[in-house]
């Protein structure tokens, strides 16, 4: 007899990720508005031997060493908290003017190892609750759904999460005899909205980790992709208490399969010890080390580029916002110059950085009209409904422009218009 699938996988049995890669795989010729990848037209590859004899050489004549014994280290198991975190202090204090002490940096798997590593030594699943934002990038839920942690989310304002839903949540949880030890936030174009927390949230939001006694797990994924002339402060940053966890990711900055991802935090428990070193412990005991190859060139990077790489990604970043200029003109020239009722009822935000928007519909659409419109149509979205917890409204989609191809916008904006103006004639919901 075959055994049944253990019980917590079956909340990915409509797995949403893994259902847009299917589509995307049968209908190779429909335009992807919903792939959130990075545009490998910038990933620099040929230099990878560059950037890690940059990387030894540097070690070689800072700390005295042989280079070929540091050459033949990258071989070999390494330490659980990471090789180069003195080169990533620098990096945070550079480029974001964040002060942090080495050893309290662990250098991770991507942020998804930051994020399974602050949830398996933070949170105890008999009492403790995660909160996320509603909607939310798939990454924390889907792992703490795994893992079997109660996760609730606390819908989003055009300006960040609503504090006041947080804090009544807070509360209704107390009353039953739990404690949210964790709130989860991409405070900066977040995946799905695009949507970039105020800075009068952000200062707040702190307070109340402070008063409820919760970490914040802060995700900058997107920080560095800003358009807009002021760049908001990190909560980071803004942090009095040492609440906040801060995420970064080289996925986007260099190239995803770089597989780094930084995780800052100088939290100290009441008997002096470092939560660093606790989330050390976890992560020696999940992927061992990271690897030490990948390190060394992120790294070299780094040093090459005099610890900022901001210049390094002038180009990604101008791309970026063209492409998200190309689409606000595209959308405005399809559904407002013309007479057409409906269109008017579809609106869409301006994301001031990132990768995503979101279309608001005047009806809904479901995972089969992902699948009509990439077959009928050729262009792929994705429904808002796939990051949704609790606030399900299936009227509005996410478009990723990041990894569409410039002249390709036009034409896919064409397609979508086609599909929601055959849907408003002859399938409305
Ligand atoms: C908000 C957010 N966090 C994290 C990630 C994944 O990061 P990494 O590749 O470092 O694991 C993504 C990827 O899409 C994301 O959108």
């Amino acid at each position: 007899m075959k055994k049944k699938i253990n019980g917590h996988l079956n909340l990915l049995e409509n797995d949403t990720m893994e259902f847009l890669n299917e589509i995307a795989e049968n209908y190779p010729t429909a335009i992807s508005l919903a792939s959130g990848r990075p545009d490998s037209q910038f990933f620099d590859l040929k230099k990878i031997d560059f950037y890690i004899s940059t990387y030894l050489n540097f070690i070689s004549e800072t700390k005295q060493k042989p280079y070929d014994i540091l050459l033949s280290n990258l071989g070999q198991y390494s330490e659980a908290s990471g090789i180069i975190n003195e080169i990533i202090s620098k990096y945070l204090l550079v480029e974001y003017g964040l002060e942090t002490a080495p050893e309290n940096v662990l250098i991770n798997v991507g942020t998804q190892e930051s994020l399974l590593i602050s949830v398996l030594t933070l949170c105890n699943k008999e009492i403790d609750v995660i909160i996320v934002e509603d909607p939310c990038y798939v990454g924390i839920k889907n792992y703490a759904l795994i893992a079997g942690y109660e996760v609730s989310g606390v819908k989003l304002d055009t300006d960040g999460m609503c504090l006041g839903s947080l804090e009544k949540k807070i509360l209704n949880y107390q009353e039953k005899g739990k404690h949210v030890k964790m709130l989860y936030i991409v405070s900066d174009f977040q995946n799905p909205s695009g949507i970039r927390m105020s800075i009068e949230k952000r200062m707040q939001v702190i307070e109340l980790a402070e008063k409820y006694d919760f970490f914040i797990l802060e995700d900058n994924a997107y920080g560095d992709f800003c358009f807009a002339n002021e760049a908001f402060p990190t909560l980071k940053k803004l942090d009095k208490y040492q609440r906040v966890i801060y995420l970064h990711t080289f996925s986007k900055l260099i190239y995803p399969s770089v597989r780094i991802g930084v995780m800052v935090t100088n939290y100290e428990f009441e008997d002096g010890s470092r939560l660093s070193n606790q989330l050390k412990k976890v992560k020696g005991y999940t992927t061992v080390n990271t690897s030490s190859i990948n390190q060394a060139v992120v790294a070299g990077i780094l040093i090459e580029n005099n610890f900022s790489l901001k210049r390094y990604n002038e180009k990604k970043l101008q791309n970026l916002k063209e492409k998200k200029e190309l689409i606000l003109d595209a959308l405005q020239m399809r559904f407002r110059n013309n007479n057409e009722y409906w269109c008017e009822k579809v609106r869409w935000n301006n994301p001031e950085g990132g990768f995503f928007m979101v279309i608001d519909l005047p009806f809904k659409v479901t995972k089969e009209d992902v699948i009509i419109c990439a077959e009928r149509f050729g262009v792929i979205f994705t429904p808002m409904s796939f990051f949704q917890l609790e606030e399900i409204n299936e009227k509005n989609i996410r478009i990723a422009y990041s990894n569409i191809k410039k002249e390709n916008i036009i034409i896919a904006v064409e397609r979508l218009y086609n599909f929601l103006k055959n849907k408003n004639e002859n399938g409305k919901k």
